[in-house]
């Protein structure tokens, strides 16, 4: 039996992937950082079956939609033709995300199933093809594969074979904290995907974040090497208001955020004023990261969690490397 079982962390962007300069093989208009995190992690099982039909994809113990479904067979067929095998797959994958928001979770997805994949078929993949291979189903996937700080290099062949992520550092070079305030949010607007497709098509003020976007990497790279946490903040809060900029300029306009979304900012701006560094930053979605120091992250955590329209609040930290799993 061709089987593996592996698992992955998901990652929060410092510096946001957001733009794609080719869909089709998932390239992104600019490079990225990110912290792969602690408490959120996915781990899958994938067993080839000759005979199979075709794949079957169980997230959490129940088939999964047809669209789902089809977005892993697509993914599958690249590791097929690597491999040159036909068989088809059974998926079984648990989310461990503590929460029902989802945050996050393809990168730790798609990581978790490219490397499960490639183990069962005997494809020992080095890490740099296992992040251009994650990358294919997910972008942010791409940099679930290490642990610690990761960057994804953009890359500017069209072929995609130098846009993958590279380790900047290790989880315990610096132990600085994420805490997420998981909010009350309505029916999921507007994807990741469709939302990014949507500000480099339309909005006038995507042209401002390209302008901007690599002096926020070089910035938050060197505050990383250097662990000053004060510029790494400043800079990844800054760097997700622009990217959430571009979203009120595209046509038609929309926005990720919610009321909790700026109550939650205010109380961080608020806890500045009280003398604890923290900043936030924030995904294609209305929950917060903030960001803080280990000393700090009990009284952050507290002082979210009465945010009127905050629901939950989890505390995450660097967390490991992809790897392959004996047990579940
Ligand atoms: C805002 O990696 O989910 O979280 O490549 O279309 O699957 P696809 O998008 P995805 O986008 C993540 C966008 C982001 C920023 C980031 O994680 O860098």
């Amino acid at each position: 039996m061709r089987e593996a079982l592996a698992r992955a962390h998901a990652n929060i962007a410092l510096v946001k992937y957001w733009g794609k300069r080719d869909e089709e093989r998932i390239l992104p208009m600019n490079g990225s950082i990110s912290m792969t995190v602690d408490p959120f992690y996915v781990t899958t099982a994938v067993t080839f079956e000759d005979g199979l039909p075709e794949d079957r994809l169980v997230l959490n113990g129940l088939d999964a939609a047809a669209v789902d479904q089809r977005r892993v067979t697509t993914f599958l067929d690249r590791i097929r033709a690597l491999a040159r095998v036909d068989a088809r797959a059974v998926i079984r994958s648990e989310n461990h995300v503590p929460t029902g928001a989802g945050l996050a979770s393809s990168s730790a997805a798609y990581a978790a199933l490219a490397m499960a994949a490639t183990r069962a078929l005997g494809l020992n993949l080095s890490p740099t093809d296992l992040s251009k291979l994650a990358r294919q189903g997910s972008g942010s996937a791409s940099r679930s594969v290490y642990g610690g700080f990761v960057e994804w290099l953009k890359g500017n062949r069209e072929d995609g074979e130098d846009s993958y992520a590279v380790p900047l550092a290790p989880p315990d070079y610096w132990d600085i904290r994420m805490v997420m305030a998981i909010v009350d949010s309505g029916p999921k607007s507007v994807s990741s995907r469709d939302g990014m497709r949507s500000v480099v098509e339309t909005s006038p003020f995507y042209a401002g974040w390209q302008a901007t976007v690599e002096s926020d990497l070089a910035a938050v790279r060197n505050a990383i090497l250097r662990r000053d946490f004060a510029v790494l903040g400043q800079v990844a809060e800054a760097n997700a208001f622009k990217m959430h900029a571009t979203t009120m300029g595209a046509v038609p306009p929309f926005t990720y955020w919610s009321g909790t979304t700026i109550e939650v900012i205010r109380r961080v701006q608020q806890m500045r004023g009280e003398g604890v560094p923290a900043y936030v930053t924030i995904d294609a979605g209305p929950h917060v990261v903030v960001l803080c120091e280990p000393q700090h992250a009990s009284w952050v955590e507290a002082s979210l969690a009465v945010v009127p329209g905050v629901k939950e609040v989890v505390q995450a930290g660097p967390g490991p490397d992809a790897r392959e799993v004996d047990a579940w």
